[in-house]
């Protein structure tokens, strides 16, 4: 829907760290996103992306600035209930995957929707298979993670971030640690799902090929966006 909004965040600032090694992570960052839409945030080491991206998964909270899901300021909500949010409506596709290693494919994907707690074990079983299917790795369900390898793994990961069928998908790195061909295919699987189920996806990247085929793409340094870009414009902090 035209100017529907799935997530935004305004002016926010983010204080990291004590005393002397105290950094100001975030200096007044807004955006936001909207159903169906891919964006991505780029910007070197340190200039706080994954602080970003950790706020706007309600996994941190800001020093001031605000969040808004779906239309609704979630600021003055208590722990629980940012963790209920987020269990419902937001996907995290962490810089490191965080699957766990002896556990089996399907196993992590469960996980999630054991957290929530809305489907019996043979439904949870059901769509992590069909998760799985969906990410080309169906007859690989019962294999512990550790024995698959970092495509695979990081395939899983994105599998199991759309196990509660978020209306979010938040992703750092998700290609960092993949060759170009299996970088391209988690891209291009990412996007094919925020498409086809409308949702809103805003990825962290270092790779400028993946960059320029998102939306919109916001430059981040020193802790702000400091430019705004749609698709197809050549960015100067990739030319050499
Ligand atoms: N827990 C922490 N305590 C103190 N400082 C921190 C903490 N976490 C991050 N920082 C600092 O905050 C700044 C932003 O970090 P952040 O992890 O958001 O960077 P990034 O853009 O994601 O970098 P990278 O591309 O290397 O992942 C950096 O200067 C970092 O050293
Ligand atoms: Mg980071």
């Amino acid at each position: 829907m035209v100017g529907q909004v799935s997530l935004s965040c305004h002016e926010l600032e983010r204080f990291l760290g004590e005393d002397e090694s105290r950094v100001h992570a975030l200096r007044g960052v807004s955006l936001q996103l909207e159903p169906g839409t891919v964006h991505a945030v780029v910007g070197p080491s340190g200039c706080g992306k994954s602080t970003l991206l950790y706020i706007l998964g309600l996994l941190d909270r800001p020093d001031a600035g605000w969040i808004e899901l779906e239309s609704q300021s979630v600021s003055q909500l208590p722990d629980h209930e940012l963790s209920r949010l987020r269990r419902e409506l937001i996907g995290f596709i962490f810089q490191f995957h965080f699957l766990l290693e002896e556990f089996t494919a399907e196993e992590n994907i469960m996980i999630p929707m054991r957290r929530l707690g809305r489907l019996s074990e043979t439904e949870m079983r059901n769509r992590a298979v069909e998760l799985l299917d969906g990410v080309g790795l169906r007859e690989k369900a019962s294999r512990p993670s550790r024995h698959l390898s970092g495509g695979e793994q990081q395939r899983v990961a994105v599998a199991r971030a759309l196990a509660n069928d978020p209306r979010i998908i938040l992703a750092d790195e998700p290609t960092g640690n993949l060759d170009t061909e299996n970088s391209h295919r988690a891209f291009e699987l990412l996007q094919e799902i925020v498409q086809r189920g409308e949702k809103a996806l805003l990825l962290v990247t270092h790779n400028p090929a993946i960059a320029q085929r998102c939306d919109w793409i916001h430059e981040m340094k020193d802790g702000q966006i400091i430019e705004t870009h749609p698709r197809g414009k050549v960015l100067s902090i990739f030319e050499d």
